[in-house]
């Protein structure tokens, strides 16, 4: 696995973040949530630190923390405040980095920029998470040709939820992407369970999850 990931989805609500804090905990990493839209209840860092099993330092302060659960392009409005892709630059840290993005790839930060523009700046590898629910074919194989526009390098697929072989399949062909694995929907879902579900999920963790 590579130093810096970064972590996005095909739509909100997928399951990015506790695929981060998975990841980040197998990598006995750092997590970082750039752009956090929506204050009440947990927020992504508080989900991470609660469920990657790492010490609370290993969660980076947001760059910027807005107050409704809306597009960060919206909220930030709301808020009075105009996010910087400047803002958004990355730490260089001596362990792994996993870094999660708000919502899906064209998700607007202000009126003129997108998560992806800024994810085409970084040049970091990214992982795509995809459901596996009827429906993520078509938002998958659109987020592929939208990494693949702008040359973000794509490090391979994470399918969340039950299994399902045809649609995975027809995403990785179709696609020309790698299946990284797929983590199922978790009941419990706790630190223990995700970072088992991890571990029997994806390839790569069984030899990263020895930490
Ligand atoms: N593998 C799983 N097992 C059980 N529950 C899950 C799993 N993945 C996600 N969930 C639940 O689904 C909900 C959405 O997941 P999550 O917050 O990870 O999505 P997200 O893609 O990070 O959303 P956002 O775009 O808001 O950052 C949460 O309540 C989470 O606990
Ligand atoms: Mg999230």
């Amino acid at each position: 696995m590579t130093q810096r990931i970064v972590i996005t989805g095909t739509d909100t609500g997928i399951g990015k973040t506790v695929f981060a804090a998975g990841l980040a905990g197998l990598l006995d990493g750092f997590y970082w949530k750039p752009v956090q839209s929506g204050l009440d209840g947990e927020t992504d860092s508080e989900v991470v630190a609660r469920l990657a099993g790492l010490p609370l330092e290993r969660v980076l302060p947001e760059a910027y923390r807005l107050k409704s659960p809306l597009s960060p392009h919206r909220s930030a409005e709301i808020d009075g405040v105009a996010i910087k892709a400047a803002d958004l630059t990355f730490p260089v840290l001596p362990t792994p980095l996993v870094i999660e993005g708000a919502g899906g790839l064209m998700v607007p930060l202000n009126r003129r920029t997108s998560f992806i523009d800024i994810f085409a700046e970084w040049r970091l590898p990214v992982i795509l998470c995809a459901r596996t629910t009827l429906g993520t074919i078509n938002h998958t194989l659109l987020s592929i040709e939208a990494l693949r526009t702008r040359s973000i390098p794509l490090a391979g697929i994470a399918f969340i939820g039950d299994e399902m072989a045809d649609t995975q399949r027809t995403i990785v062909e179709m696609g020309g992407v790698p299946q990284l694995g797929r983590l199922p929907h978790l009941d419990p879902l706790t630190d223990k369970t995700l970072r088992d579900a991890m571990i029997a999920g994806f390839a790569f963790a069984s030899c990263t999850g020895d930490h």
